[in-house]
Order: C-alpha cells, then structure tokens, then sequence
C-alpha cells in the first residue's frame, strides 16, 4: 500500500473538485493535509468535513503565496508533497479573447502555479514528490480553449525543466492530465444548468468510455505519484481521460 504515513502534503485549491478528492484520498493515506482555497468559508467549510487544515491564499497573487509558505513552515514545517491543482477554467475564441481573459487564466493556472513551487522549493523536503494539474486540453485543439490550453501546456514543459534541475535533491515533478471530469468547475464557469447538461452529453459521447470521470479517479493517480510507490518516476504527464486522448477514426 502506498502510504503517506507522517508526510505533510499541500493541496493547493483542496476545497472542492479533484483537490478535495485528493485530500480525502491521502488523508485515508495517513498524510497531514494542508488544502488552501482563495475563499475563506469555501476552505474552512471543505477543512471541516474532510478533517484536515486550511489556510486561505490566492494562487494569483505573488504576496499570498508568500505567505502561505510561511504559515506552513510555522506551524507544520517541511513539506513532501506539493499537489499544485487550483486553477480556473475560460473559454473564447480567439477573435473575442482578450487581455483581461489572456491575464485573468494565466495568473492562477501558469504564473501561480509556476511561483508556488518556485516559492515552496526552500521547504521541500529531499525526496519530495510535486504534481501539477494539468489538462488533456494541453494537447488537444478544442475551440475556444487557447489560453486555457497554452496555459496547461506551459506547466508540462515546466514539468520537464523542473524534474531535471530538482533530481540532485530527489525531488520528483510530474504532471496529471485529466479529461473531462464531473466537478463543480463548469458551474464556475457562468453557464447555465441547461448548457452544462448538454456539455457534459458531448463530453461523454466523445469519450471511448462513453462518461466523464468523477474527481476521485483522478485522486488515485496524484496519490499513487505522490507517494514511493513512484519513486522512479519523474518528469511524466499521466493522462487519465476515459480514453479521449486516443482521438480514434472510426467507432
Ligand atoms: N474538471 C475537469 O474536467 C478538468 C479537466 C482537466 C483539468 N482540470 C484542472 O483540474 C484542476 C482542479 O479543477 P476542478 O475541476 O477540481 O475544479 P474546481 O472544483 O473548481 O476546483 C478548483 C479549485 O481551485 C480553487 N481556485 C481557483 N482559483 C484559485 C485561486 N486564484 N487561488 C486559490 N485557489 C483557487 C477553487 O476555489 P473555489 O472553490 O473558490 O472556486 C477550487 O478549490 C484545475 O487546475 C483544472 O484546470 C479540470
């Protein structure tokens, strides 16, 4: 069984989605959880039921993360998993897309998630394992999805820089890459009940598997990459998307 007995674990945007998931997944793991959110009662609610702690800090904002390490190192010290997945979801054409889109998307889902391991590496421990969120949209050309895209695509070649300049300290950096998973993220997103409906029905229809994934499947592979069962994996992107990624031709 992959443990995470006594290993402190941070799961940043850990109050909903595949970060709560992920908590609950290592919490059962034996980990002491740190999720963090941008909302105050969305964190202490989430840290409540899952039993674990929370700390407010806004990936986008440079000065938060800051801070969020210094509250870590305070009051749990070093930290041996870094679970890098909040991030928010956007979607225009190019023609109508925007500056305040492009900044908005990139602030949290690239330059975010780039400074929190930029400004979590003092306090990783030897060994350590990071895994970043990243999206089979990194990959894919759906409409709509240019900067959501380049901004997951960003955190795969980080990924790879990353893995290379942390091995002397055995530090691991991997990414994960779902496909569409059921989370609150598409509520999020301004769509009404009715349009989330008939996305989630072309989402499944395109998936081999014919279903979107639940955020839990998505938990198990963070959790078995975060753990020593994967200790000679580093510099990898996972895909877990029911199969999308196989694009087939026909059937
Ligand atoms: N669901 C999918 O189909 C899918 C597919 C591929 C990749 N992903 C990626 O998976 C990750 C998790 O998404 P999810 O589907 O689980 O969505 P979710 O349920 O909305 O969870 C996202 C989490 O990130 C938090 N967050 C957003 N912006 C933040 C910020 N500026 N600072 C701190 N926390 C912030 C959210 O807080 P609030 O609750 O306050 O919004 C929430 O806790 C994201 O990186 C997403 O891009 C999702």
């Amino acid at each position: 069984m992959n443990t995470l007995n006594n290993k402190t674990v941070i799961i940043t945007g850990g109050n909903s989605g595949i970060g709560y998931a992920t908590a609950q997944e290592m919490k059962a793991r034996g980990a002491n959880v740190i999720i963090t959110g941008r909302n105050q009662a969305a964190v202490t609610k989430a840290a409540s039921e899952l039993g674990v702690n929370g700390l407010v800090a806004d990936q986008g904002d440079l000065k938060a993360i800051d801070k969020l390490v210094a509250d870590v190192k305070a009051q749990h010290g070093n930290v041996d998993v870094l679970f890098i997945n909040a991030g928010i979801g956007a979607f225009l054409p190019l023609h109508v897309a925007d500056e305040a889109h492009f900044d908005s998307i990139m602030n949290v889902n690239f330059k975010g998630a780039y400074f929190t391991l930029n400004k979590f590496l003092p306090i990783l421990n030897e060994g350590a394992s990071v895994i970043f969120l990243s999206s089979v949209s990194a990959t894919t050309g759906m409409p709509g999805s240019s900067v959501y895209s380049a901004s997951k695509a960003a955190l795969n070649s980080l990924v790879k820089v990353a893995s290379s300049e942390l091995a002397a300290k055995k530090i691991r950096v991997n990414a994960v890459s779902p496909g569409p998973i059921q989370t609150p993220i598409f509520g999020k997103m301004g769509m009404d009940e009715a349009t989330q409906q008939g996305m989630a029905e072309t989402f499944s229809n395109r998936v081999p598997l014919k279903r979107m994934g639940q955020a839990h499947e998505v938990a198990k592979l963070v959790t078995f990459l975060a753990g020593s069962d994967a200790q000679f994996i580093t510099g990898a992107d996972y895909v877990v998307d029911g199969g999308v990624g196989v694009n087939a031709l026909m059937g």
